[in-house]
């Protein structure tokens, strides 16, 4: 039995006593008001989906004078995760780089993410690219012409790559959000190196803000800072890997995470899995999950503390009126905190995430790597195979992901 099925019995008994998804029945009562956009192009599963998974080989551009850090390994572990339980199910193929891969070894069972390595993973008849990696503008599955040759026969989960260099940029989606005038955020402001009145604006701050890298990863570089000095220094070894990064208002109440999936043939809006809340803070900043694993510091919010507490519903449909705003094509992932350390403090919206972390239990060694999109999804009594089974349910056409043109360009 996985990991994964033992967390969602648990999480049954907990969040969803009355009826077995309750918390379906519970979205789709408030969601209905988000029903626009219904002409995306959905592409219905073929009878049997041949599934290659992609993994990050291309190192990210730099956009507007920033590099979003490549990852080590290139996400190959989740990949693996991904490409083994998918091999499992019945109704799916999945090929791989070579035969009968390995489970322990991650490395085996991804494509890289270049020209060749997708047309390799084509080459093999597949039908489905996983695009676990990090996409933009540039990116073959965007440019190539090889590629595009595939793209009325070949579906992708991921996102348009326009649109993951558009809004993986916090400050551009944060302000675009903000724009809006309807979503709850925190304060924050720009600091560029080259622009020596940065010290002065430290002036105007209260005290504590986070700084942080404004394309970030893995809360690599995103530190709270107490006092003027403390953030000075912090932002000076900011800008000794990036010469622009951003301040925001310390958020210092409860933090939760929003897993909002994409709109698919049977589900035609987008729609909040069941909050996240996260615990055992550092420095009062959540640690990264190959630090921490997340089963050690977040589990699901539950039905009781949901009903309870409006500000959840509340966080859910502005999380949800996000993915209606930028249109993703797979499940995003949007960090929440309240203002304040009391249960009737109002959740502000800080970090959208345009690919979250998709590990989970199967292969060897890997039973305590859930996802916290996979804590979500367990509350909704969804194992690993179920989520990534959704999730493949919702691609789109490799020509609807390219056809994407940037926000406001
Ligand atoms: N404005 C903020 N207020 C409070 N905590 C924050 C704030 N911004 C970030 N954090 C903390 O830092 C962590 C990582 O920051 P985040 O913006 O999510 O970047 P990353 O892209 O690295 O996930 C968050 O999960 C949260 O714990
Ligand atoms: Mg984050």
């Amino acid at each position: 039995m996985h990991f994964s099925s033992s967390i969602c019995r648990r999480l049954l008994r907990t969040y969803h006593q009355p009826s077995l998804f309750p918390c379906v029945s519970l979205a789709n009562r408030a969601h209905t008001a988000f029903s626009r956009h219904a002409t995306q192009s959905v592409q219905p599963l073929s009878s049997k989906a041949v599934v290659a998974v992609l993994y990050q080989a291309l190192e990210p551009p730099i956009v507007n004078g920033v590099r979003k850090p490549a990852k080590p390994g290139g996400y190959q572990d989740s990949g693996a995760d991904i490409a083994y339980s998918l091999q499992k199910q019945a109704g799916i193929d999945v090929v791989t780089p070579i035969d009968s891969p390995d489970p322990a070894d991650q490395s085996a069972w991804c494509f890289p993410d270049t020209e060749e390595g997708i047309l390799s993973a084509l080459s093999k008849g597949a039908t489905h690219l996983w695009a676990n990696t990090i996409l933009f503008a540039s990116h073959p599955l965007q440019v190539s012409q090889s590629v595009r040759k595939y793209q009325d026969q070949v579906n992708v989960i991921g996102q348009p790559p326009t649109l993951v260099e558009q809004f993986d940029d916090k400050n551009y989606v944060n302000s675009l959000l903000r724009t809006k005038g309807t979503f709850t955020m925190p304060r924050s402001w720009i600091l560029n190196a080259h622009d020596k009145g940065w010290k002065a604006v430290l002036d105007s701050m209260s005290y504590p803000v986070v700084g942080k890298p404004i394309r970030g990863r893995g809360s690599h570089g995103v530190k709270k800072c107490d006092t003027k000095d403390e953030l000075e220094k912090h932002v000076e070894s900011l800008f000794s890997e990036s010469p622009s990064i951003m301040v925001e208002e310390y958020l210092s109440g409860e933090e939760s995470t929003v897993t909002v999936m994409p709109r698919s043939k049977e589900k035609n809006r987008y729609w909040s899995m069941p909050i996240v809340t996260r615990f055992n803070h550092v420095g009062g900043i959540a640690p990264y999950n190959g630090v921490v694993a997340v089963t050690a510091n977040s589990r699901v919010v539950t039905k009781e503390e949901y009903a309870k507490d409006p500000n959840y519903d509340i966080v859910a449909r502005e999380c949800e009126a996000v993915a209606e705003e930028l249109r993703p094509t797979a499940p995003i992932r949007i960090d929440v905190r309240r203002f304040k350390n009391d249960a009737s403090s109002k959740f502000a919206l800080f970090d959208i995430n345009m690919k979250p972390n998709m590990t989970g239990p199967g292969r060897p060694g890997r039973d305590d790597q859930a996802s916290l999109t996979l804590l979500a999804a367990a509350g909704l009594g969804w194992d690993y195979p179920r989520l990534l089974s959704e999730m493949l349910k919702s691609s789109s056409s490799l020509r609807v992901l390219r056809h994407r043109k940037p926000e406001n360009k």
